[in-house]
């Protein structure tokens, strides 16, 4: 018997992945898909997944494999997935429409205490909960992909989410070894995707304007900014890199002002230059291998929060 009981509502990536958080910290999970064969398939994989992590050390959670696996189980309707469910974790396809007809459902089946949550990478929770009766239940928590390796869940309430409904969110976020942060108001793209497309758009036009290869601009990150950026965030990695930031500000910030005055336009990413990045790509990571070297970086990333956990970070 779990702590309590939480219902995972579609089970594609990121499902999954909430699944096995949350059973690695001892809640009762119930996993409900539309398509059967995928929440039969999503058990098959959790399994497998879960006694390869106890197996290389880095299952999360102090449970065994099998406990947490005992802890997972689906259900063949929604109905029977939320009821008596302290939370509910929508894992839906990202689409307006589909979030809002899921959400009138699970309107119709929640208590006044349970906890209504949307994975969504970008769409504002009023938009499909605004005309709901436990619309001060309705919020989102936003993870990272791989959530299981990538700790940051961004936690973004509507303006009548009520906040008691907020810190009972961020407290289980905590409670599962996720790092919640707050937006703190409705923004399209929250902060993830806004910071990320940012990156991913600056990144296009150089590769675009014949600057650098798609090779030379990932080695950028990998091996400069995001290596600061894996313990420093932008602002902090300001403050060092001269004697605070009022100090960076006055030495700084006309030329950051000047260089991005010349960004230039959003990218489209499409028509030669998105067909020449993709080839480029498939040098180093052809198709058929994707898998492999997803196992790759997740290796990476599971060392990388190993190692910011035992230094203290
Ligand atoms: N993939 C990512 O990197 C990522 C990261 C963070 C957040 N998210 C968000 O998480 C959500 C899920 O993403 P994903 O990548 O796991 O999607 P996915 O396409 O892998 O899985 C979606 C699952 O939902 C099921 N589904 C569709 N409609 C349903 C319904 N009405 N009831 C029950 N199940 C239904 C589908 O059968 C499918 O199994 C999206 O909102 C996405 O934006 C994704």
């Amino acid at each position: 018997m779990g702590k309590g009981k939480i219902a995972v509502v579609g089970c594609g990536l990121i499902g999954k992945s909430w699944a096995m958080l949350f059973a690695s910290a001892g809640y009762d999970v119930v996993i409900y898909d539309k398509d059967d064969s995928a929440s039969l398939h999503a058990l098959t994989i959790i399994k497998e997944e879960l006694h390869k992590l106890e197996s290389s050390e880095l299952l999360r959670g102090d449970l065994s494999a099998e406990e947490q696996i005992k802890l997972i189980s689906r259900a063949e309707n929604l109905e029977t997935c939320v009821k008596d469910a302290l939370h509910v974790q929508e894992c839906v396809i990202e689409n307006e429409e589909m979030k809002k007809i899921v959400f009138q459902k699970l309107d119709n089946l929640a208590t006044d205490k349970m906890t209504l949550c949307s994975s969504t990478s970008c769409i504002t929770p009023s938009t499909f909960s605004e005309n709901l009766k436990h619309r001060s239940q309705v919020l989102v928590a936003h993870p990272a992909n791989p959530p299981y390796y990538v700790p940051i869940v961004e936690i973004v309430p509507s303006a009548w989410t009520s906040p008691d409904v907020v810190s009972k969110t961020v407290q289980l976020m905590k409670e599962i070894g996720q790092k919640p942060v707050i937006v703190k108001k409705e923004i399209y793209g929250f902060a993830i995707n806004r910071m990320q497309y940012a990156i991913i758009n600056e990144c296009w036009r150089l590769v675009q304007d014949g600057v650098m290869t798609v090779e030379d601009v990932d080695a950028v990150m990998s091996d400069g900014l995001g290596m600061r950026y894996a313990f420093l965030g932008p602002f902090e990695t300001c403050h060092l890199n001269a004697d605070g930031m009022r100090d960076y500000n006055r030495r700084y910030a006309t030329g950051i002002y000047n260089v991005s005055e010349t960004l230039g336009p959003v990218p489209k990413m499409e028509g030669k230059v998105a067909e020449d990045i993709h080839e480029q790509l498939c040098e180093k990571v052809p198709l058929h291998s994707l898998d492999v070297r997803r196992k790759w970086r997740d290796e990476r990333l599971a060392c990388l929060a190993k190692m910011k956990k035992s230094m203290g970070e």
